[in-house]
């Protein structure tokens, strides 16, 4: 066997601690499918005297991570911190410049920096690897990169984050609000630490914006993004959607098309019987549309200790077994700057709740706002009128253009009779 590979692991939480139990429980048959042993040579995290459940005692403990950077015994640096820059980046930076490859679970630093790292392991002929920074249960990354490398791809749209997942499920299954599942989940431990990250769609959009690179060769675009969470979405929706047939998942799509890319999380309604729609609780799940491949269609953990430690281990292991081709399969310099679409170039059909007083001529405004606006109804349900004299008005419409459906929906929310926000939910025909 050639020598050992040596590991530095920054970060000893959930997925640092994982990623020691693998390579400590797996060893031999590690070892053995990658020709090579691999050693963890030195940790590092913020307090040394944590009991992390883990035997640590054969590593060399490193108070600031930032020296794993220049360490002569290592020869991977493994980042499990966090935060899109700080000493996440600069570890990241020093790592690869000092030739050292670099294996990171960290979404949000990829989705911001990912070009320029790329660009600095190219230089410096190393590996960066981040699998585990999207859906780490899901071999997304390598099944794009490599599995389908024969295709033109040109959507990869899915379910990128579990705790909203879990949420919308649990809402279903009980009926219970919004607010009553966000405390549950909260309690379950299953939000970030900054929730909004989970509820406002920043978290899947991370993942996105690294799954367009990885699917399109395009640089890494965060900010072209568009964001929309969880928080509006009630259990009146859930139940109406299903009397239409559909689901709410929030999803992030990205679709590439003649140079163009639209790159965008949000509620969506889908119907129910499509794989996707009845992928439930805290899975992950990913469609990926090919020219010689039609549609595959993944599911998994997205988080988690294991399946993130999982992902990991496996980028440890390709390094192991030699390879370090490009971050996002293409020398750095081809990845291009894709011009972005925006949100309000999109076409498409729409679920609306209206909540309104409960009187003569209500109905009437409301059609006369729509056929303002140019949008045309396909279906309107009046919902059963409330104690305090309101109700519901729940609408589907044809397709129309997103502009078109904000301007219907400014001219209902200024009739008097409409007294809550109109919620509007895009549906997606996938
Ligand atoms: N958890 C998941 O399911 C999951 C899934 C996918 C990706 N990720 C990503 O994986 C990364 C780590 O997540 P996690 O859940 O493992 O977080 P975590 O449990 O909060 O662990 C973070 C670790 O970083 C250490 N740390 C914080 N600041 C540090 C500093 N300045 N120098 C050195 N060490 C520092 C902490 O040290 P102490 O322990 O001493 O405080 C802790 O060990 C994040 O980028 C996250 O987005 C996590």
């Amino acid at each position: 066997m050639s020598e050992p590979l040596k590991v530095a692991i920054a970060g000893l939480g959930n997925v640092g601690v994982g990623v020691v139990k693998i390579l400590q429980q797996h060893r031999e048959l590690i070892a053995d499918r990658t020709g090579r042993e691999i050693a963890i040579t030195a940790v590092s995290a913020r307090s040394r005297n944590s009991n992390r459940g883990v035997d640590l005692s054969n590593y060399t403990w490193v108070d600031n991570a930032a020296d794993l950077a220049q360490m002569d015994d290592v020869d991977i640096v493994v980042e499990a911190i966090g935060g899109e820059d700080g000493i996440a980046l600069e570890l990241a930076q020093n790592a690869l410049k000092n030739s050292k490859s670099f294996v990171t679970a960290n979404k949000a630093m990829v989705a911001h920096h990912g070009a320029l790292l790329a660009d600095l392991a190219q230089d410096n002929n190393v590996a960066l690897r981040f699998e585990a920074a999207v859906a780490g249960g899901i071999p997304i990354i390598k099944a794009i990169g490599e599995g389908l490398a024969a295709n033109q791809l040109s959507l990869v749209y899915g379910i990128m984050n579990g705790t909203t997942n879990y949420m919308l499920s649990q809402m279903e299954a009980t009926g219970k609000s919004y607010d009553e599942i966000l405390e549950e989940t909260d309690a379950l431990g299953y939000l970030e630490a900054d929730p909004a990250l989970d509820l406002d769609g920043i978290d899947a959009a991370h993942k996105l914006a690294i799954l367009s690179s990885v699917a399109f060769g395009t640089k890494t675009d965060f900010d072209n993004v568009y964001i929309e969470g969880i928080r509006a979405i009630e259990t009146v929706d859930i139940a109406y959607g299903k009397e239409l047939g559909y689901r709410i998942k929030l999803l992030g799509i990205t679709k590439y098309e003649n140079g163009t890319l639209s790159q965008r999380v949000h509620p969506v309604m889908i119907d129910r019987e499509l794989p996707i729609a009845r992928v439930m609780d805290g899975f992950n799940a990913l469609v990926v549309d090919g020219d010689y491949i039609d549609r595959t269609f993944y599911q998994g953990r997205g988080a988690g200790e294991g399946p993130t430690a999982s992902a990991i281990v496996a980028d440890i292991i390709d390094i192991a077994r030699g390879h370090n081709g490009a971050a996002f399969f293409k020398p750095s310099h081809k990845l291009v700057d894709a011009q972005s679409v925006t949100i309000n170039e999109r076409q498409g059909a729409y679920y609306v709740r209206l909540h309104v007083e409960d009187h003569a001529g209500v109905i009437a405004d409301i059609t006369t706002s729509l056929k303002d606006a140019n949008v045309s109804v396909e279906t309107m349900l009046q919902k059963g009128t409330e104690r305090d004299g309101t109700v519901y008005v729940i609408m589907t419409t044809h397709e129309t253009r997103e502009t078109a459906m904000k301007d219907a929906l400014n001219r209902i929310n200024e009739l008097s009779s409409v007294i809550e926000n109109p919620l509007s939910i895009r549906i997606e025909k996938l």
